[in-house]
């Protein structure tokens, strides 16, 4: 048997201001099938992750919700841990960046770093949005991409043409807080060079990154490497530099060190040796563990350059290998929040089980940089007929059978059944290769090839019927059934692991590893079949997707809506009153919305309504218009808003109530009894005028 290997897997930090989403399991489900493959086979792997929670979003966010970042990020980090539990997925240890291991190591490879000359500070001229008082961090600016021109691109790379740049270099950039046009000011920052390791860094990336994403980083070694920026100016919830106040280090520094302290954490846990595991120092290269990072392919940058070219300048041993992937696609689109394909991992399980979507990436996942489509009707189709109607139909018919006619005992295998079950374990090989090469899906087609073997077998030997004449014989086949259906099950653990151990459970053992295939199970009584996989029925699907549209996954994205508005007052006064956000809306769903202003001309209480007022606006051209708003609590006296100018909405459709019907919607911000009011214009404009 060859040497037990060493292995540290990790996937990319989740920010801590976000849920995790479907697109997120893609990563992480995919990692968790290759940690329990190679536990399965004897390797000693350990599966590290943590939150990433510094940076300007989690602040920002901690702050519009009133409490600590350390309050914020404790909470989202067991949220993040119950979604994963609740998706099987297993980490040996999982824990939070902003951790004392962090910090120690963060300064310990930073000054490293300094040492070997390879930090330099200067002052450029960065974006700096007056209005919000900050430097622009790369991800709050949007702007045209400078090489191809492309809208809406953010401040470090174009999502259209790949290329990377500096937020500065942006075509009529914007601030994302609040739309304003930032400005250039000068900022001291301190920079991590890295063009005296141009070579090494080529090398590489060529070693260490599969073919096709070497491909595209080493376009950028055709010219001189520019130095990366890693700090950050006060306010910042983070790291500050040790022995250069008021800087922070830039969350990227960070957060892939937290990679080793959440190890270095396991560790301590376990009584394991660091040095073992993650080495640093002379020969450490050539030391340690394999590590394999899985990251998504929007974060090669900072995983295939300038994380080697840290690990390298502190001498910390780099990882062996980045697996990269693709984004999801649902219904062969980018995930939707109004079509509700934007889908939190909490709204998935609410509706579908784990297994479902586990076995549905792994039959999609060929190890690729390729994006992956979860097509819904597709996924209800495959996880019925393959996973429920191939798979686990060989055990529930079968055992049902033993139980119910030859009193659930298991007898020999007879020749043709040890056949049978002799040629699926022949392809153990085959299976673990795939395995070990991310092909998931390869995996899969393998087991199902020889589900579809066991259920023709099953049909030919017809035990339904020989149990009548010769009962023995009906044994022996239904043996075999069950033992080609473990071997299923076993190749099946690192995809289905709760799956695995139920029916493992049928054959009343008590582990399962890559050895267990060459056991049978024979002349034993079966356990009680308990059932492992239940159909799903679209109707669930549709329930799910009108649940994500109806409360999309909070994105971690920091949208215009969720930051510091231009009200800053109400953030700063009441921050506990701000209530929750609806759905971000396209911006071609706002321009769809015709504001115009009109004059009050009465307003008067709604008899039996606490809620209601009646209003008749005079909207000049466009008439008279009767609206009712549910903002009396607003308004005690509400015959002195007559002749006031207001805010409508004058192209709703109207809307009958029992009241009567209203035919627009007056714009009111903030809650009604709270704070907030009426939206007046400026200075008095005609009537029916258009609001801009
Ligand atoms: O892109 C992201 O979601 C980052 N939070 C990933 C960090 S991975 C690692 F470097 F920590
Ligand atoms: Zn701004």
């Amino acid at each position: 048997m060859a040497a037990k290997r060493r292995i540290v897997v990790t996937s990319a930090l989740p920010y801590a201001n976000g849920d995790i989403h479907l697109g997120h399991l893609v990563e992480y489900i995919q990692s968790d099938f290759w940690t329990r493959f190679q536990k399965m086979r004897g390797n000693e792997c350990v599966y590290v992750c943590a939150d990433d929670t510094h940076g300007t979003p989690v602040m920002i966010r901690a702050r519009r919700e009133g409490v600590a970042p350390e309050t914020l990020i404790e909470r989202t980090r067991s949220e993040h841990l119950r979604d994963f539990s609740g998706f099987q997925v297993e980490f040996d240890n999982y824990y939070t960046t902003n951790s004392p291991e962090n910090r120690e190591l963060s300064e310990r490879i930073f000054k490293a770093m300094e040492k070997t000359g390879a930090i330099t500070v200067s002052k450029a001229p960065q974006l700096y949005c007056e209005h919000c008082g900050m430097f622009l961090p790369d991800r709050f600016v949007k702007g045209d991409c400078p090489r191809c021109g492309a809208e809406g691109q953010y401040g470090d790379s174009c999502d259209k043409c790949g290329s990377t740049y500096a937020a500065e270099e942006l075509g009529r950039p914007k601030c994302t807080t609040c739309g304003g046009e930032p400005v250039l000011r000068d900022a001291e920052h301190l920079y991590f060079e890295l063009e005296p390791e141009h070579a090494y860094l080529k090398d590489w990336i060529s070693a260490h990154t599969p073919p096709d994403v070497a491909n595209k980083l080493l376009e950028w070694f055709d010219e001189p490497l520019r130095g990366w920026c890693i700090s950050r100016n006060a306010p910042y919830f983070g790291f500050e530099i040790p022995g250069h106040p008021g800087k922070f280090f830039y969350v990227w520094v960070d957060a892939p060190i937290g990679y080793i302290a959440s190890l270095s954490n396991w560790c301590a846990k376990t009584g394991r040796d660091i040095a073992e595991w993650w080495p640093s120092g002379e020969g450490a290269e050539k030391a340690g563990a394999e590590i394999y990072h899985f990251i998504g392919k929007d974060i090669i940058r900072f995983h295939c350059l300038f994380w080697p070219g840290m690990l390298k300048a502190a001498m910390f041993k780099g990882p062996d290998k980045v697996f990269v992937h693709g984004f999801l696609t649902v219904n062969g689109e980018k995930m939707s929040k109004s079509k509700g394909t934007f889908i939190n991992a909490k709204t998935y399980l609410e509706h579908l089980p784990a297994d479902a979507l586990r076995y549905y990436y792994a039959a999609k996942l060929g190890g690729t940089v390729d994006d992956m489509d979860l097509n819904l009707a597709d996924f209800v189709q495959r996880v019925n007929s393959d996973l429920v109607g191939k798979i686990t139909n060989i055990a529930s018919r079968s055992s049902q059978m033993l139980h119910k006619r030859l009193d659930g005992m298991l007898g020999v295998l007879d020749g043709e059944g040890r056949e049978l079950v002799s040629r699926m374990e022949n392809a153990s090989e085959t299976v673990a290769a795939h395995y070990e090469n991310r092909r998931f899906n390869q995996a899969v087609v393998e087991i199902c090839r020889m589900a579809d073997e066991a259920n023709a077998f099953f049909d030919r030997r017809e035990p339904w019927k020989s149990v009548k004449t010769d009962p023995e014989s009906a044994r022996a086949a239904l043996t075999a059934a069950l033992n080609a259906f473990r071997l299923i099950a076993i190749y099946l653990k690192p995809v289905l692991p709760a799956y695995a151990d139920k029916a493992m459970r049928l054959f009343g053992e008590t582990q399962w590893t890559w050895e267990s295939l060459r056991g049978r199970a024979e002349s034993k009584k079966l356990g009680e079949y308990s059932y492992l996989a239940v159909r799903i029925d679209p109707a669930q699907v549709d329930a799910m997707v009108s649940a994500a549209a109806a409360k999309p996954a909070e994105t971690g994205e920091v949208s215009h809506e969720s930051r510091a508005s231009k009200n800053k007052a109400v953030v700063k006064s009441a921050p506990a009153a701000v209530s929750a956000l609806k759905p971000e809306i396209a911006f071609d769903d706002f321009a769809k919305i015709d504001l115009r202003i009109g004059v009050v001309e009465s307003c008067e209480i709604v008899p039996k309504s606490s809620k209601l007022l009646k209003f008749v606006i005079d909207a000049g051209a466009l008439g008279k218009r009767t609206i009712f708003s549910g903002i009396r609590q607003a308004f005690p006296e509400p015959e002195k808003l007559v002749g006031r100018e207001v805010l409508f909405v004058a192209n709703l459709a109207p809307r009958k109530m029992s009241v009567g019907t209203s035919e627009g919607m007056i714009v009111f911000a903030g809650e009604p009894g709270v704070s907030g009011g009426m939206l007046s214009p400026d200075a008095p404009a005609g009537a029916g005028t258009e609001a801009t």
